[in-house]
């Protein structure tokens, strides 16, 4: 039986076709394990782990009494000049699961403030040790670095840009994306083509010169824009050159943090450290908005130790570390630790890969890439109508209880990462069917 729909009026949807929604909506009701259960009833498998960000699946029983208990005991404290022990403890159980030496925590709500974060502490970090010049911001096209200036501003996705283009950031440039049909399609794991592209960087550095530049900032595996893998030996390069000329490289690892690949983060999954990553949804499992980032111990210093007395660094959020999200933060990587998640998604990416490939032979697939337990599925674009092929693989997988994500003409999926076997092989086979009822 239908339950009644709300008023749909009033709200605002963030990223949605508010129209279309309001006139066929899709609402979901409640959440367990990998499931959903929408408003009329029916289960829905979770493919993309709500948005990329449910890592440990719903509704975790420790989580949820970690809130709890925290909402009871004290629901706020400031964080301004006064502190509570569990930010201290969330920073350093975040700490610990960070590369080497990236052990200086500062805590967000979201991985768009963790993005502008980042950005303000390379600015801060060049500044304090005399190169104030340093304001240049490297991004890289089809990057998506959440919605703050400095995220649309570093970010290479077209739409999220040209409405405010007027208003972005002044002195920043973009590295080409690295996505590559004729070179990389149906490559399994990392594409064998593209490693060049990072040297792109030596020539916007010969072009404003090394002084001027502050940061690179790159997804190491691009999520939003359709899961673009880094090509071998691409972050490497950019590692290399970021270092020979004193930019500092961050990650935003958004997506990649907190087990997507298999492992901590993307940094250790490619064995290539930057100098801050940014991170937010998997933190906290999603329970509780939250986000961070994480910076190398001399970067930390330098802001620090080069400011006179006083305030070091003038940044912050009235809820960095709020007790929910920092008793949260404890409570999921407790469960990451215990279920040892990161290594089952490690150990479960072989099957997920296969089964993702498998769907070469379904119609109008141009491309399948996958890495850990994320994978893209691109479709061949309809004549006149870019996006409408994945938009109706989308409606109809969920029809078909499976949540997919779309971006452009690609599926998107990486569901939690307790996701069984046999749920992989329903995942696929749904989106198999889909498009081949669709084709
Ligand atoms: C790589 C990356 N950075 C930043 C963000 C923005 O995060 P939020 O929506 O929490 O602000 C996202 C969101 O998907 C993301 O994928």
């Amino acid at each position: 039986m239908n339950a009644p729909l709300p008023d749909l009026s009033h709200l605002w949807m963030p990223f949605t076709a508010n129209r279309q929604f309001k006139n066929q909506p899709r609402l979901l009701a409640s959440a367990k394990g990998m499931h959903y259960t929408s408003v009329d009833g029916r289960q829905i498998l979770d493919g993309t782990a709500g948005l990329w960000c449910v890592n440990a699946g719903h509704c975790r029983e420790e989580i949820v009494q970690a809130i709890a208990t925290q909402a009871g005991e004290m629901d706020y404290a400031p964080g301004f000049q006064l502190g509570h022990p569990l930010a201290f403890e969330a920073a350093t159980a975040v700490a610990s699961l960070m590369p080497e030496g990236m052990d200086r925590i500062f805590f967000t709500n979201s991985g768009s403030e963790s993005v502008d974060t980042a950005l303000k502490i390379a600015l801060a970090y060049h500044r304090a040790r005399g190169e104030g010049q340093r304001t240049r911001l490297i991004g890289r096209e089809r990057g998506y670095h959440g919605v703050g200036f400095g995220g649309i501003s570093v970010g290479g996705i077209s739409p999220n840009r040209k409405t405010f283009s007027g208003a972005l950031l002044p002195a920043v440039d973009h590295l080409p994306h690295t996505h590559n049909l004729e070179q990389n399609a149906f490559s399994k794991g990392q594409p064998a083509w593209g490693e060049q592209l990072a040297d792109d960087l030596e020539r916007i550095v010969a072009l404003h010169d090394a002084s001027t530049i502050a940061a690179v900032i790159v997804e190491p595996m691009a999520g939003s824009t359709g899961v673009l893998i880094p090509p071998k030996g691409y972050l490497e390069r950019l590692r290399a050159i970021t270092a020979k000329y004193g930019i500092l490289l961050i990650f935003d690892e958004v997506i990649t943090g907190y087990g997507r690949l298999g492992a901590a983060t993307a940094s250790e999954f490619f064995g290539v450290t930057p100098d801050l990553i940014a991170m937010a949804k998997g933190i906290s499992n999603a329970a509780v908005p939250a986000g961070a980032v994480a910076v190398k111990r001399d970067v930390h210093d330098a802001v620090i130790n080069g400011a006179q007395a006083g305030i070091e660094f003038f940044h912050g959020y009235t809820y960095s570390a709020h007790p929910l999200a920092a008793a949260a933060i404890l409570a999921t990587l407790d469960i990451y630790k215990r279920e040892q998640l990161f290594k089952r998604a490690r150990e479960l990416s072989p099957t997920f890969e296969a089964a993702a490939h498998a769907l070469k032979d379904v119609p109008n697939v141009i491309d399948i890439r996958s890495l850990g337990l994320v994978a893209g599925i691109e479709l061949s674009p309809r004549d006149g109508a870019p996006g409408a092929r994945a938009a109706e693989a989308f409606q109809k997988c969920f029809d078909n209880g499976l949540m997919v994500r779309y971006t452009g003409d690609t599926l998107a999926v990486s569901p939690p990462l307790i996701i069984e076997a046999s749920q992989i092989t329903e995942l696929f086979q749904t989106i198999r069917n889909v498009l081949t009822e669709i084709a």
